[in-house]
């Protein structure tokens, strides 16, 4: 199981150091969460603050958009070089072309799915995408509670996978920590976003190896 740290936990006034230190304990990837306030009713960060701060990351950045203008914010954080760019299916009109347009910028194109969502919505996308982001919490905020039928979604996404492009990963995030961390082993899941728990521990090294399963 890879972990990427959210960010979201951090302390934003010493991200950097924070960035720093969840590198240092041995996570896979630098998960950074883009909320534009009104995809989501939530604000974050853009280039201007992620560019300076991901210079210290000694794992690459996975990018999860959670905003309206999807093209906007592709070119915006493109030259930042993430090794993969997610955007909501629920807010694009045209999933198949941004794919093709954040591929053609050298970055793996990744989908995030709402908890609502059907794994059948992007079955004709699968063969394009480098990973799946299912949402296990109502994207917005960290800290909130894991919705377990998430792990049947990763289950019929994995068969889909298996059918249509066996390369591509699944990642979950949301409320995950080592309670759950079995079951979605078990559900066929590859990659973990985990805020709260690890940011929320005392031993970032301790949170992120009991995940690393
Ligand atoms: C929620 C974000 C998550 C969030 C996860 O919209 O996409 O990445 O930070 O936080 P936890 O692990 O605390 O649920
Ligand atoms: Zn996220």
């Amino acid at each position: 199981m890879l972990v990427a740290p959210s960010i979201l936990s951090a302390d934003f006034g010493n991200l950097a150091r924070d960035i720093k230190a969840i590198c240092d304990a041995g996570c896979d990837l630098v998960h950074i969460d883009v909320m534009d306030g009104h995809y989501v009713p939530n604000l974050t960060i853009g280039p201007v603050v992620v560019e300076p701060v991901s210079k210290v990351a000694t794992k690459p950045l996975d990018i999860h958009l959670m905003v309206e203008n999807n093209n906007f914010f592709v070119d915006l954080f493109a030259p930042l070089k993430p090794k993969y760019l997610s955007f909501h299916i629920e807010s694009e009109k045209h999933p198949h072309r941004l794919i093709q347009k954040i591929r053609s910028l050298g970055i793996c194109p990744a989908i995030t799915l709402n908890p609502h969502t059907r794994v059948e919505d992007i079955e004709y996308l699968l063969e394009d995408l480098d990973m799946v982001l299912l949402m296990s919490v109502n994207p917005g905020f960290g800290g909130q509670k894991f919705i377990p039928t998430v792990l049947e979604k990763a289950k019929k996404l994995k068969d889909l996978i298996n059918k249509r492009n066996p390369a591509c990963l699944i990642e979950v995030d949301g409320g995950v920590s080592d309670k759950n961390i079995y079951e979605l082993k078990n559900a066929g899941v590859d990659v973990v976003v985990a805020g709260s728990y690890i940011f929320g521990s005392d031993d970032y090294t301790k949170a992120i190896k009991s995940l690393q399963i």
